[in-house]
């Protein structure tokens, strides 16, 4: 049972192989995978019966032998060119973990060479590194590694599985880009840095940062990447009508008064456009009344959709409104329909004016033509449903009164009360 000097001896963990001169070689494998024991040989060996076993190497302790190269959870493979036979353990239990013997078959003595396998948890690790981003944004994951790992690969993988981590590497130090994820190595800091551009929620999980060891099991660190979402103060709906203008408001916290206002469209607020740059689309604030109005003097069926505004256009994590907006076609018949109707209603009114006296007349007209005032309470209580959002003819009157020091604005000076407002009363018709 004694160790030929003579014989090099090559262990491979994982899949590196490193030589020993030494007597023992010492491997690792992870609880539940596999691992790989690699012997190498020296010339003339190479038809020789190799095999591996266990505790004193008496016949029952051999595991699977050449002649024989699969047995139970062993599996034995010989590079006669390499010169180097490798047995395969999988679905390793901590009662595997002990000492082994690679073993060469000759006349008389055979070729031993001790093996001491250990395991560890394939699970990392006891601390983890918590950080927290937002969808649409980009984020570091700083991986601090000691200093003699200097000049050693780097890489990261998602999951705590350090067994299968280099194996499923989003990036490594070879590369140092690799879609939305890119490796930087500071040496002389002693770590490497991860960004991932673009974040999604569903990058929020567990990485493992790795460094890649050469004779031993790689080094790793554990971090939980936690992506939220850029969250909204308010959702909110708009609708109007084709040809007719619109206004709604857009609330920003007081703080931000001095911020510059910004209005898009767009499915997703990462790349919305800016439609303030057309010029049917105002943006109106006055600075202190924590909304700003946007003002679009004549909608188009194609400016229904889902609109962005707020006060930081750097989109940092603030306060923001989404807005859906619908646009109602304009049906033409309605035009025909509603003078139609009001013709009849004038020759019925004047036919009942002849036929009865004038006090009865005047109950009539009292119920036909509602005052001015209960018009607007009901336009704001049942067109839209969302009092706040929507400019009411008092505001509009209010608006009027705003200091325009630039007075580049006539698309919305020039809508009148009256315009709005027979907007809005369409819409009424519309819904009978
Ligand atoms: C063991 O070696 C085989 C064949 O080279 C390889 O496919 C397998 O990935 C290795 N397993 C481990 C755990 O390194
Ligand atoms: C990540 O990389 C992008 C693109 O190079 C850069 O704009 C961004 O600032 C980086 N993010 C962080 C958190 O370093
Ligand atoms: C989420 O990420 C996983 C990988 O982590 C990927 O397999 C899956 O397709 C992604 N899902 C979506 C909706 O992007
Ligand atoms: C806008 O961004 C979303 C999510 O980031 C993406 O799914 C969509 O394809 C993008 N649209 C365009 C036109 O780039
Ligand atoms: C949008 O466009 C307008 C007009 O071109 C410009 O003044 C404004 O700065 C732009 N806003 C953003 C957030 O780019
Ligand atoms: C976001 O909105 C809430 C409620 O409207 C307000 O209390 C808060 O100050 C706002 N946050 C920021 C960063 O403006």
């Amino acid at each position: 049972m004694g160790i030929l000097q003579n014989l090099l001896f090559t262990i491979c963990i994982a899949l590196r192989c490193v030589t020993s001169a030494v007597g023992v070689i010492h491997v690792t494998g992870y609880v539940g995978r596999e691992v790989n024991v690699s012997c190498s040989y020296d010339e003339g060996y190479e038809s020789y019966e190799k095999y591996l076993c266990k505790n004193d190497c008496g016949d029952s302790d051999v595991l699977v032998t050449t002649s024989e190269s699969r047995k139970n959870k062993y599996r034995i493979h010989d590079d006669k060119t390499a010169r180097i036979f490798t047995t395969t353990i999988s679905d390793l239990h901590s009662e595997d973990a002990g000492k082994y013997w690679c073993g060469v078959t000759r006349n008389g003595k055979d070729i031993y060479t001790e093996v001491e396998l250990k395991l560890a948890q394939d699970s990392c690790c006891d601390t983890v590194t918590k950080i927290e981003s937002y969808e649409g944004f980009s984020e570091s994951i700083v991986c601090p590694y000691e200093s003699r790992y200097q000049n050693n690969p780097k890489y990261i993988c998602r999951g705590n599985r350090p067994s299968t981590c280099r194996q499923q590497a989003l990036i490594t130090s070879d590369n140092k880009q690799n879609g939305r994820f890119r490796l930087d190595d500071d040496k002389l800091l002693g770590t490497f840095t991860v960004n991932i551009s673009s974040l999604t929620k569903n990058d929020s999980g567990s990485y493992l940062c790795g460094v890649q060891r050469n004779s031993d099991l790689d080094v790793f660190s554990a971090v939980e990447l936690k992506v939220k979402e850029w969250c909204c103060v308010k959702s909110k709906t708009a609708s109007g009508t084709a040809g007719y203008p619109l206004t709604f408001q857009c609330p920003y916290p007081s703080q931000h008064y001095d911020n510059s206002k910004f209005l898009c469209k767009g499915d997703h607020r990462n790349n919305c456009t800016n439609v303030t740059s057309q010029s049917r689309f105002t943006v109106q604030d006055d600075g202190f009344s924590h909304f700003f109005l946007v003002i679009i003097a004549e909608l188009e069926t194609a400016d229904a959709g889902t609109y962005w505004c707020g006060s930081d256009s750097q989109w940092r994590v603030e306060n923001y409104t989404k807005v859906e907006l619908s646009v109602e076609a304009v049906h033409y018949a309605v035009y025909a329909v509603v003078p139609v109707v009001l013709l009849i209603c004038v020759l019925v009114i004047i036919y009942k004016y002849k036929c009865y006296n004038v006090r009865e007349t005047e109950a009539v007209m009292d119920r036909n033509t509602p005052k001015a005032e209960d018009v607007i309470d009901a336009e704001e209580g049942e067109i839209y449903g969302n009092q706040e959002f929507v400019l009411t003819f008092k505001q509009q009157s209010a608006l009027n009164h705003f200091d325009d020091p630039v007075g580049d604005e006539p698309d919305y000076k020039n809508f009148t009360t009256e315009e709005l407002y027979s907007n809005e009363n369409y819409h009424k018709a519309n819904k009978r």
